[in-house]
């Protein structure tokens, strides 16, 4: 452990940084201090909070601010990228160029072009970038991951992965808007659970090489008339999908199958991800394992599991990957072969046929 505080900076300071400045309080002692020692945000009142429940050090405000920021702070450990998905490229490039490690939150970027010149400037740059993909730290993850890796499912053939809640359109942000945030319930809730199903496909990342995909609008364009647990979104500027579903095959064979849905007519909402191999199979959600042992069909779930905080690990992630302590295990090459995967299935779906990656 390092005996130097960790000093980071941010960009967007919004709703999903708040759950990352908790975290690093929480953490603060085990890795040897915190400085939250500058942030750029374009709302002031973000600023404020930051200020007054953090101890931020130093605010950069406007579209530029965070140029700003980079050039009076050379001496960062980091940079926590938190704003809104159409600025992610932008604002991690400029921060690995600025000679920084850079983490940014999910999905890596819009675009696919976006996700490659990304890796480019952190090749580049010599600086780690960190995609902050959170369900691999949880703990069935670490569970199922390494029963995978031990070999005990055999090989993986299919995965099924369920991103659906039954109504769940966001009534704030740009999370329906396709310029700015690339896409709809895909690429906004989708890609959770399919960093999750690629991380639980074992070690080496699962290369895509063809989608197939749909995409469905019925509902989002409309006034909202049922009550539900965010009401009155706004209809006017509704152009991503309700539900999309994608068919992908992977170098060496496996396939996978996945559904993502602000609005789907269901029970209930439903995050899961099933794994299907060749001597045995698993399902995240309940944290087991499905194999033959000695003649019987077994069902194995850990009677202990160490529980882990998502964010507490996926910070302790990026300070320890930053600092050259651990390899980056949530690195921009796994963030693209997920991005292929969430561009594939719109790119499919308007072209009518399956892509070839
Ligand atoms: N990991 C998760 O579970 C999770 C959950 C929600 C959101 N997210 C992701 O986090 C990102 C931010 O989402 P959010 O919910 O925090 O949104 P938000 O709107 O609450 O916060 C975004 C912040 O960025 C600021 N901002 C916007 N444009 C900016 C710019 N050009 N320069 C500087 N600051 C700018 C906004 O003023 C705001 O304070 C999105 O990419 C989203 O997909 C992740």
């Amino acid at each position: 452990m390092s005996s130097k505080p960790f000093r980071i900076g941010f960009i967007g300071v919004g709703g999903i940084a708040l759950s990352h400045l908790r975290a690093l309080k929480r953490i603060a002692e085990s890795v040897g201090g915190i400085e939250i020692v500058a942030a750029a945000d374009i709302n002031p009142k973000a600023i404020e909070v930051a200020k007054k429940e953090f101890g931020l050090q130093h605010a950069y405000l406007g579209l530029d601010g965070y140029r700003e920021m980079l050039k009076k702070h050379p001496d960062l450990d980091g940079v926590d990228v938190c704003t809104p998905n159409a600025f992610h490229g932008e604002h991690a490039i400029a921060t690995l160029e600025a000679g920084l490690a850079a983490m940014i939150e999910k999905p890596m970027a819009r675009s696919v072009a976006e996700c490659i010149a990304m890796n480019a400037a952190a090749k580049k740059a010599g600086k780690e970038l960190v995609v902050g993909f959170q369900w691999r730290w949880h703990a069935e993850s670490r569970y199922i991951r390494r029963q995978v890796e031990e070999g005990l499912l055999g090989d993986i053939v299919y995965c099924r992965v369920q991103a659906l809640r039954r109504r769940g359109i966001p009534n704030w942000g740009t999370f329906t808007q396709k310029d700015k945030n690339g896409g709809g319930p895909m690429i906004d809730m989708g890609v959770h659970l399919l960093e999750l199903a690629v991380y639980l496909m074992g070690t080496g990342i699962p290369q895509p090489i063809a989608v197939s995909g749909q995409i469905w609008r019925y509902l989002g364009d409309k006034p909202d008339e049922t009550e539900n647990m965010w009401p009155n979104w706004d209809h006017g500027v509704y152009d991503v999908e309700d539900l999309a579903v994608g068919h992908v095959r992977f170098k060496g064979g496996a396939s996978l199958v996945i559904e993502a849905s602000y609005a789907a007519h269901i029970p209930e909402d439903t995050n899961d991800v099933q794994l299907m191999g060749t001597k045995g199979g698993a399902i995240w959600s309940r944290g087991e394992v499905y194999t033959d042992q000695n003649g019987f069909q077994v069902n194995t779930k850990p009677a202990f599991l160490k529980k882990t905080d998502i964010w507490d690990e996926k910070l302790r992630h990026f300070i320890e990957v930053a600092r050259g302590e651990r390899e980056n295990q949530s690195s921009g090459v796994e963030g693209l072969a997920v991005q292929k995967i969430l561009n594939g299935v719109y790119d499919s779906a308007a072209a009518g046929r399956e892509m070839e990656l």
